[in-house]
């Protein structure tokens, strides 16, 4: 049996961050699977974290695939719902305020470069993606639990990815040609993001103008896949439900999910 050397600190984590509960495991299949299988048990020590070195079958967005390889930051924020008090139908927030606690870190740590949130779920590096963010809601026991996967490509790099994967994403390896400490770079994300959420909940038009200046679609030329209709207009913004407002030809039209197609 090889014994394996968690890359994490996980008493710093849980020192540093309002996280109560690690659940650490070198390989699985996606942290948010397993944050949905253990979600009981989890809500009963929220805010916790599922985090992984490696998955074998990450999820993203609407069915797809989320590749990603070691050295990547993949983890689930499992958290109580009555916790974030933030209406259903705008639920959508939720992606974008972990797109700016991403943002916001990557920044910080990797200067010279720009990111930006591209709504609904991502955030971008000029037309390369570097992070997706997947929110789901499920209910065990009767609590309704909020689960918050995001991957994060930092140490790996993209040149191993299949083509179609490495034509559009990028890593900061890829970027500063250098490593990072993957427990600094989680708990930075761990804290903005506690951080995005309690703004979200207190000082909502705050924190939409900050999504909207992060906003790599506002003032653009969009083609929204939405609903199975494909809708073109330019990109005024986001609006205080998480939903993307475009003026088309028929007028405004807010989304509120979507495929991004072109930009
Ligand atoms: C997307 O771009 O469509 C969302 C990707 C989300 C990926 C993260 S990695 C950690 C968590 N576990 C998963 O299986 N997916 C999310």
């Amino acid at each position: 049996m090889t014994l394996h050397a968690p890359q994490f600190d996980i008493a710093r984590i849980l020192r540093d961050t309002s996280v109560q509960h690690v659940e650490y495991h070198p390989s699985l299949s996606s942290t948010s699977t397993v944050a949905s299988e253990l979600l009981g048990p989890l809500l009963g020590r929220a805010p916790a974290v599922v985090l992984a070195d490696e998955q074998t079958a990450g999820r993203g967005r609407k069915g797809n695939v989320w590749w990603s390889s070691a050295g990547a930051l993949t983890f689930s924020l499992v958290l109580n719902a009555c916790e974030v008090p933030i209406a259903a139908e705008r639920r959508p927030l939720i992606a974008l305020a972990a797109g700016l606690a991403v943002r916001t870190v990557l920044t910080d740590i990797a200067p010279g470069f720009e990111f930006f949130v591209k709504w609904p779920n991502d955030v971008l590096t000029g037309a390369q993606k570097i992070c997706g963010i997947l929110v789901e809601q499920q209910t065990a026991n009767d609590q309704q639990g909020l689960i918050i996967g995001i991957g994060i490509n930092v140490n790996n790099s993209l040149r191993e990815a299949p083509a179609e994967v490495s034509q559009r994403a990028t890593s900061l390896f890829d970027l500063c040609g250098q490593s990072f400490e993957l427990t600094d770079v989680l708990i930075r994300v761990l804290q903005q993001l506690d951080l995005r959420i309690t703004q979200f909940v207190n000082q909502p038009r705050l924190a939409l103008s900050e999504v909207n200046r992060a906003s790599l679609l506002s003032g653009r030329t969009v083609t929204v896949l939405s609903r199975d209709a494909i809708i073109s207009g330019h990109c005024i913004g986001i609006d205080e439900d998480g939903q993307l407002v475009l003026q088309t030809e028929q007028g405004l039209i807010r989304c509120s999910t979507g495929i991004v197609q072109q930009w």
